[in-house]
């Protein structure tokens, strides 16, 4: 992470990440309590998530982190018991990350409605029943929620159909949250990572890793610490009067597109000739 923080900036805070055994969240999760803040870090796998938090835990003398496995954020009643542990055993809830996602790469024919729905409901409806299982402690503290969201649907990409929606509709209930919730004290933003290095999600998409980097005005991809940096600077008191931001952390990537000359739309033309997948 970079130097610029200063230690316990978020001593006495409390973190509720879903997601936070993934590869960006868990980045996240380590800042955030390297900075001073205690953590409750959720996913559908038990044992993965159980060993992040331990992992986690080793960032900070005395930092407390728990995991809490056998969640799927579709369900916000499993949610709702997991704020009740976290509450129990950390005390309270300031910050709230929605991270938990799923993504592969489809065509449109072979997407089916079922697939569509998996993502949306992961995406969207999961980080809806977070900040809803969330609400009364962030409430309470007058708390912050981050996003996690995306770029695809800032253009058409092809065969991300399902995630471009999604995304978009996490950055419009981002952006109603923050009008509703702001008149309380609650602020909403989101994140919007590109080409992150050694993530779950580039080593799913990017079929051509060392072909990116010239299609990003950086000139290289991001790193999680760099996803780590902008989170800790939105939960910190010097985004105090940031709400209803997206902001990408891509290395300015999104203003080119992603680069799809090397297979649209001949790639494309052989998916859709298909008998579509219902
Ligand atoms: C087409 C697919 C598919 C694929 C799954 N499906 N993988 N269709 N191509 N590669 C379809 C299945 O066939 C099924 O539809 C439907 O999706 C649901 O699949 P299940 O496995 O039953 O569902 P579920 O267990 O809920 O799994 C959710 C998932 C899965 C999203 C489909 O991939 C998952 O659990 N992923 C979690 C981890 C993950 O994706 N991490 C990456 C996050 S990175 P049918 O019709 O057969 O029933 C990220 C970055 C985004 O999100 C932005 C980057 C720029």
């Amino acid at each position: 992470m970079s130097q610029v923080f200063k230690d316990n900036i978020f001593s006495g805070k409390v973190v509720f990440v879903t997601g936070g055994a993934g590869t960006i969240c868990r980045k996240q999760t380590e800042t955030l309590v390297k900075l001073g803040a205690n953590a409750c870090i959720i996913g559908r796998r038990v044992e993965p998530t159980e060993e992040a938090a331990k992992e986690i835990a080793k960032v900070r003398e005395n930092a407390k982190v728990i995991g809490v496995g056998g969640i799927d954020v579709r369900q916000v009643n499993q949610l709702a018991k997991a704020v009740d542990q976290c509450v129990k055993e950390l005390g309270r809830i300031d910050f709230v990350i929605c991270g938990a996602a799923g993504n592969f790469l489809a065509d449109f024919n072979h997407l089916s409605a079922n697939a569509f729905k998996s993502v949306v409901d992961i995406d969207l409806l999961g980080s809806f029943n977070t900040v809803k299982a969330c609400f009364e402690q962030l409430r309470l503290n007058k708390g912050c929620v981050l996003f996690v969201s995306a770029t695809l649907h800032y253009q058409g990409v092809p065969f991300q159909s399902h995630v471009g929606a999604a995304k978009a509709g996490v950055d419009a209930l981002s952006n109603a949250l923050a009008v509703e919730l702001g008149p309380i004290g609650i602020r909403c933003n989101a994140i919007a990572p590109g080409a992150i290095d050694n993530t779950e999600g580039f080593n799913r998409l990017v079929t051509n890793p060392s072909n990116v980097d010239k299609y990003i005005p950086l000139q290289r991809k991001g790193s999680t610490s760099e996803i780590a940096d902008v989170t800790a600077f939105l939960f910190s008191d010097a985004a105090k009067y940031v709400t209803g931001t997206v902001i990408p952390v891509d290395g300015g990537m999104w203003h080119l597109g992603f680069p799809m000359r090397d297979f649209y739309p001949e790639k494309l033309a052989s998916q859709l000739r298909d008998k579509p997948k219902l």
